[in-house]
């Protein structure tokens, strides 16, 4: 079996910026906080447990004295000023590319455009811009007719959204003929990056292998790029995961990672693949 890594695959800089942020505050020194998961991947979360970082869902249980650490997907504008009024320390791991839609998104909105994001509205990146915003429309797949009573509209996509998805959308808007429409391609550089050369491997193989969390939006696309090249593509979270009959009557396999998979669980993938 030839096994072959993609080009770029696995932590992206915002992910690893965020998990050395963690790190650094736990000391050791009393309990430390994340709101929600620091990042999608349960491997990394549960290492992190182990250093002292608490994962809470309700900002409402961080206790006052206490650090928090906002996680790379960011966190609603309201809730982190009310946890600095109750007196948490709060340290801010957002990546500085989530950061960029949040501050284009609100720099729509107050322009009065009615505001689009490209994107799920359940990913917690979305749900922060839209407690920002106030009000927008969230498309996952297609417009809605609603939106073409609307004159002004300003679109920005999610940091891991595929170009494929944002750029279908944004030509589907130009055909509702607003009186203005502006577009902002917020797709992370390391998303696009881990796209294309994904699509380039999934060519040159029998078999992907996507690693990663089961909650990772960037990893649920690189699958979803993978299955529509044709290519038969398995979504694991590690090696474990793994069965010979995956593998059955092929002699090339690709492996590639979501940007919040950290290195060793791709190391272990490969090894474990090579030895079957
Ligand atoms: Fe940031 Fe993009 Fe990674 S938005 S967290 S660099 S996937």
């Amino acid at each position: 079996m030839k096994v072959i890594r993609a080009d770029k695959c696995g932590f992206c800089f915002g992910v690893r910026r965020a998990i050395e942020t963690a790190v650094e505050q736990c000391t050791g020194k009393g309990p430390v906080y994340s709101l929600g998961p620091i990042i999608h991947n349960p491997q990394v979360i549960e290492r992190l447990h182990g250093s002292g970082l608490e994962v809470v869902e309700d900002p409402e249980e961080v206790p006052s004295g206490c650090t928090v650490v906002i996680r790379s997907h960011g966190a609603p504008s309201a809730v982190i000023e009310s946890l600095r009024s109750r007196g948490v320390r709060v340290v801010d791991a957002t990546c500085p590319l989530v950061k960029r839609a949040q501050e284009r998104a609100r720099e729509l909105a107050r322009g009065g455009y009615e505001v689009v994001i490209v994107g799920q509205e359940a990913h917690p990146e979305v749900k922060a811009i839209l407690a920002d915003v106030g009000r927008a429309t969230v498309i996952e797949d297609r417009a809605p007719e609603s939106l073409r009573a609307a004159k002004r509209v300003g679109v920005i996509s999610q940091t891991t959204q595929t170009r494929g998805t944002f750029r279908h959308i944004v030509a589907e808007l130009i055909e509702f003929d607003f009186d203005e429409l502006r577009v902002f391609n917020t797709i992370c550089s390391a998303t696009m990056d881990r796209q294309q050369a994904t699509l380039e491997l999934a060519s040159r193989v029998e078999v992907m292998f996507v690693l990663g969390g089961r909650n990772s939006a960037n990893t649920e696309r690189l699958a979803q790029i993978c299955a529509a090249s044709g290519v038969p593509t398995h979504h694991l979270e590690t090696a474990a995961e793994l069965r010979p009959e995956m593998t059955a009557g092929r002699t090339a396999a690709g492996v590639t990672a979501g940007a919040s998979t950290p290195d060793w669980i791709i190391d272990e993938f490969v090894k474990t693949l090579e030895a079957l």
